[in-house]
């Protein structure tokens, strides 16, 4: 039986029930958050709270966010996910309930915070290392994607447009920059340097993406933050994504056409391990027994 938490309390999925009057079902009003776990300890946890945090002060939605550390935990335990190869935490904040209106409710209104925990795997290494197919697709997203949002609805038409083109995700491009994909980052490799866009509001600053920048900082692999245009991806040696549930992953072919050598390349293999090995290590640290 899955546990889910709803405002305040931890209840079974089924008896989890959201007023239809609520600003996040009525008008998207609202963000959310996807935090992984490995064998029950959380990676990033204080990065994803702190995007969430900057997120919720943008929208002027007031939430103790440090007090859902507790809810994250307690809900990989309650669902029996703390020997979990991989799960994952998703938690969302809306506005509240309200009689609908376009512009904030006048009257105070309890935020709905709605939470759930399951399970995820990482492909096989042999489909890992066949690498994923990705599709251009036009950035059809408003001006302020840096707030994780719950309005995806452009990221689910892309990604639709992509699947229908057989791709396995899309490259979202705006005024000719591969800017990042449907629901992960997109990085390209050219002459040894791994290139992906800049923090600014057209992109989110992914979790996975941010410390990739320091692990490939650390371990002396080249990096460079600015946009890729599109014309360029016709050079690049490499191309992957980055995300919470995509980890490292390889694109081998590119609106049809082969990527590089079509097989992983050193580059993404290289950051691939350097990222795992940081999971590994915070893995590791998390589970040791206090003494
Ligand atoms: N997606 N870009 C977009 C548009 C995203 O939705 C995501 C995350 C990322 C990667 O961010 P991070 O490394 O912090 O996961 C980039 C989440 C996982 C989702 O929507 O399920």
């Amino acid at each position: 039986m899955t546990t889910v938490y709803l405002n305040g309390t931890y209840v079974p999925k089924a008896e989890a029930t959201i007023s239809p009057d609520d600003r996040g079902f009525l008008l998207a009003d609202g963000v959310y958050e996807v935090t992984p776990f490995y064998q029950g300890v959380p990676f990033g946890l204080d990065r994803h709270l702190a995007r969430l945090k900057a997120g919720l002060t943008w929208m002027r939605i007031d939430v103790d966010v440090d007090a859902l550390v507790d809810v994250h935990r307690e809900l990989i335990t309650r669902n029996g996910l703390d020997d979990a190869d991989r799960s994952l935490v998703y938690l969302q904040i809306t506005r509240g309930a309200a009689p609908r209106t376009h512009y904030f409710p006048e009257t105070d209104v309890e935020p709905t915070l709605y939470a759930f925990a399951k399970p995820w795997s990482r492909p096989a290494n042999e489909i890992w290392a066949r690498g994923f197919r990705a599709a251009t697709v036009a950035d059809r997203r408003w001006s302020r994607v840096d707030i994780k949002t719950i309005c995806l609805l452009p990221n689910v038409l892309a990604f639709q447009e992509a699947k229908d083109a057989g791709a396995d995700d899309a490259v979202l491009v705006r005024d000719g920059v591969a800017i990042e994909g449907a629901h992960q980052n997109f990085w390209a490799v050219f002459d040894g340097v791994a290139v992906t866009h800049p923090k600014t509001n057209h992109v989110l600053p992914g979790v996975t993406r941010g410390i990739l920048l320091e692990e490939a900082r650390a371990a002396g692999i080249p990096t460079e933050e600015r946009p890729i245009q599109i014309e360029e991806l016709r050079h690049a040696d490499e191309m992957f994504f980055t995300g919470t549930t995509g980890e490292v992953r390889p694109i081998s072919e590119l609106d049809g056409r082969r990527v590089g050598t079509g097989r992983v390349g050193p580059v993404t293999q290289a950051l691939s391990d350097v990222f795992l090995t940081r999971v590994e290590a915070v893995r590791a640290a998390g589970r040791v027994p206090a003494s």
